[in-house]
């Protein structure tokens, strides 16, 4: 290449020489300076260096270069396993939680049954409106309440379904571990060995109640229980979240909850005005409704997040 541009600046320079010295005529010279003004155009169009050649921008390389979204590094991505008919969700729950026996049976065992009272029964904003107004509109086969303690709300949802002749199958999930320092304020609820008997109180509630046949507990975290009802195949018609009030622990508890409501139920919850964790609950639910398109509506205390 290099050698080839040699070779024509040098017949250039010899056709110069030439018309410079005149002995040409006039006819010869004219000949000679169109050679010449292709010879240069050719040289310096070719020895140019090459222009970067702009690409297309098509759908794939666009999808490459967007920034990668942060957010779903926190999404549950877990498969829940197609859903179990509302009719074998009690089965379930007693055979995968309690062995195949009702925990009401022989309830309660003897070891703790003067340490009970016969009822306790303590929530907040447990009785509200919106319970009646959700179960009303959901007409709910399973209802799922992810944070119990007494079951103040449970037993309110269990008699809110049966006053509508509803015939709802309630779960409770709750490690029924209270929070660290509840007992300052529940200092009749005993502890044997450092087990604070919050499970049995609720349970004893419930059995008081005559709810034992829609209610039933899963003691566990809400975390790892919400995902074995996902593995499980249990889906609900109704959520309630009212577990942890901080940022994180509502956020989990959400997105985990969404995974298991069935199309066009209702996802709900407690302390949306709750000044903890600088408003914790509410930034949660606004950030998951404003991710997945959906929209926050207020009833009372309680956020609502309906599908239908
Ligand atoms: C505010 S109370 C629930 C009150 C109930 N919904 C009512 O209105 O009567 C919160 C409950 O959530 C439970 N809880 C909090 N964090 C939890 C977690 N990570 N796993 C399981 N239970 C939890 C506590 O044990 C407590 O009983």
């Amino acid at each position: 290449m290099k050698e080839h541009h040699h070779q024509k600046r040098t017949s250039i320079s010899a056709a110069l020489a030439a018309i410079y010295s005149s002995k040409l005529t006039k006819a010869t010279a004219l000949f000679l300076l169109l050679f010449l003004t292709y010879a240069l155009g050719f040289l310096f169009s070719s020895s140019s260096p090459p222009q970067p050649v702009s690409q297309p921008i098509t759908r794939r390389n666009r999808a490459t270069s967007a920034p990668p979204n942060p957010l779903d590094e926190f999404k549950i991505t877990t498969q829940c396993s197609p859903p179990l008919p509302s009719n074998l969700v009690r089965q379930t729950i007693l055979d995968k939680v309690y062995n195949g026996t009702s925990p009401y049976a022989n309830f309660p065992p003897a070891h703790v049954s003067n340490l009970l009272r016969p009822k306790r029964i303590k929530g907040w904003g447990s009785t509200g409106a919106v319970f009646g107004n959700l179960i009303s509109r959901s007409k709910p086969k399973t209802i799922i309440e992810v944070g119990t303690f007494l079951g103040a709300s449970a037993i309110h949802m269990a008699q809110k379904a049966q006053a509508h002749g509803l015939k709802a199958q309630i779960l409770c999930l709750d490690d029924f571990r209270g929070w660290p320092g509840f007992q300052d304020r529940f200092k009749d609820i005993k502890m044997i060995n450092g087990d604070v008997l919050l499970l049995y109180q609720f349970m004893q509630n419930v059995v008081y109640m005559n709810q034992t046949e829609s209610i039933l507990a899963v003691p566990f975290s809400t975390g790892s229980g919400l995902e074995k009802l996902c593995e499980w195949g249990i889906m609900a018609d109704l959520i309630e979240i009212d577990a942890g009030h901080d940022f994180n622990s509502a956020w989990a508890d959400i997105n985990r909850a969404y995974k298991i409501l069935r199309p066009g139920g209702v996802l709900f919850g407690h302390d949306y005005f709750t000044a903890a964790d600088n408003r914790g609950v509410r930034r949660a639910v606004n950030l998951f409704a404003h991710i997945n398109g959906l929209k926050v509506k207020v009833d009372g205390q309680h956020w609502v997040i309906d599908l239908a």
